[in-house]
């Protein structure tokens, strides 16, 4: 069922359904999630059902402000909460020490916790009243089926997870892709994750150069924790391939030779690019892919979705610019192209 998330008996409903221990998919400025008390285990356990997500991989629980904190981390390094004064309300995520006995079953039994506050006007809403219930966090992880697509509108989650789930609508998503995540245990910000706030953004913010994970990887005192890294991830269900400017023109030469005069009745490949290419519009469906990194991300799932709507095989794709703000985007593709 579809509320419309800006009515405030929306928000008591929602309110009410985390408090009793049900779902809730919750629009973020990032994805859509699919909600639960992050103290409630069963509750819990029933996101990792429906999405079929294995129980050890950790959810990011949602607060309502900075204060919510104190019920989910032990401590605060200063270069995180120099990142919390930047970046909150806001698409960031930081994993930061666990407080014994909290958020166990969200947390896959982890040291570590995942906390986010969302600047989305009815995530806003819901995290307030929840809390307002005693409901101090909300566990979200994106609204989809494990490994799929995430959700960038309350349709989109219906799609995934049936008309039953109580949904409210807080309309398209501004960011599209989900939260950066930065570890905040390991003594310096490790990207997890990249996303809307680019590692400039942090080291402005912070004063600390952003690590990455892989490059960490061996000079650290504590293993990199399990962080979603799969490769396949992210996925539609037409295969997904990334080429450059003149690779894909070079394909497309060859798969409209191969076409010969026939006509499909509905196209097998979709093409989305930035560059001008020569496309055989009747055998191809084309979407031309914005020049702005962050108009890219705000529509790129939605993209993809209408792309396996439209019952097309292949999906080839322009490799986005090897630039920092492009990070999030190019990296969502690599995951869908895997
Ligand atoms: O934008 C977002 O972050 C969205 C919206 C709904 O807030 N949520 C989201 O959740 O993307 P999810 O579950 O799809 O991705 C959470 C990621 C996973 O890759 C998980 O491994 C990582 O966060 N994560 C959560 N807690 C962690 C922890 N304690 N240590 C390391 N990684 C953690
Ligand atoms: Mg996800």
């Amino acid at each position: 069922m579809i509320l419309d998330g800006t009515l405030p008996e929306s928000i008591a409903a929602a309110a009410q359904a985390l408090r009793s221990g049900a779902l809730l998919g919750l629009p973020t400025e990032t994805v859509y999630g699919l909600a639960a008390d992050a103290s409630n285990d069963a509750a819990v356990g029933a996101i990792f059902a429906a999405k079929g997500r294995p129980a050890n991989h950790p959810l990011i629980v949602h607060v309502a402000d900075a204060a919510g904190i104190a019920h989910f981390a032990r401590e605060v390094p200063t270069f995180a909460q120099a990142l919390i004064d930047a970046f909150w309300p806001g698409p960031l995520t930081l994993i930061l020490p666990r407080l014994p006995g909290v958020a166990s079953a969200a947390t896959g039994g982890q040291d570590s916790v995942g906390l986010r506050c969302p600047v989305h006007p009815v995530a806003q809403a819901v995290l307030r009243a929840s809390a307002s219930l005693g409901v101090w966090g909300v566990a979200a992880p994106s609204a989809n089926r494990f490994g799929r697509v995430s959700p960038t509108t309350a349709q989109h989650v219906q799609e995934e997870l049936g008309a039953a789930l109580l949904v409210l609508d807080g309309g398209a998503c501004a960011v599209g892709i989900e939260s950066t995540i930065i570890d905040c245990t390991r003594g310096a910000p490790v990207l997890l994750r990249p996303g809307a706030i680019t590692p400039d953004q942090v080291q402005v913010a912070c004063g600390l150069k952003m690590r990455s994970n892989e490059a960490l990887a061996g000079q650290l005192e504590q293993a990199p924790k399990a962080s979603g890294t799969l490769e396949s991830h992210y996925a539609p269900r037409a295969r997904v391939r990334l080429m450059d400017g003149p690779a894909l023109q070079t394909a497309l030469d060859i798969w409209a030779k191969a076409l010969g005069g026939t006509e499909a009745d509905t196209p097998v490949l979709a093409v989305y690019a930035r560059v001008g290419l020569k496309v055989p519009r009747r055998q191809v469906l084309f979407r031309h892919m914005p020049d702005d990194a962050s108009a890219t991300a705000q529509q790129l799932f939605a993209a993809l979705r209408e792309f396996d709507a439209q019952g097309v095989q292949l999906i080839w794709i322009e490799t986005p610019p090897n630039t920092p703000e492009w990070d999030g985007v190019r990296d969502r593709l690599q995951r869908a192209a895997h």
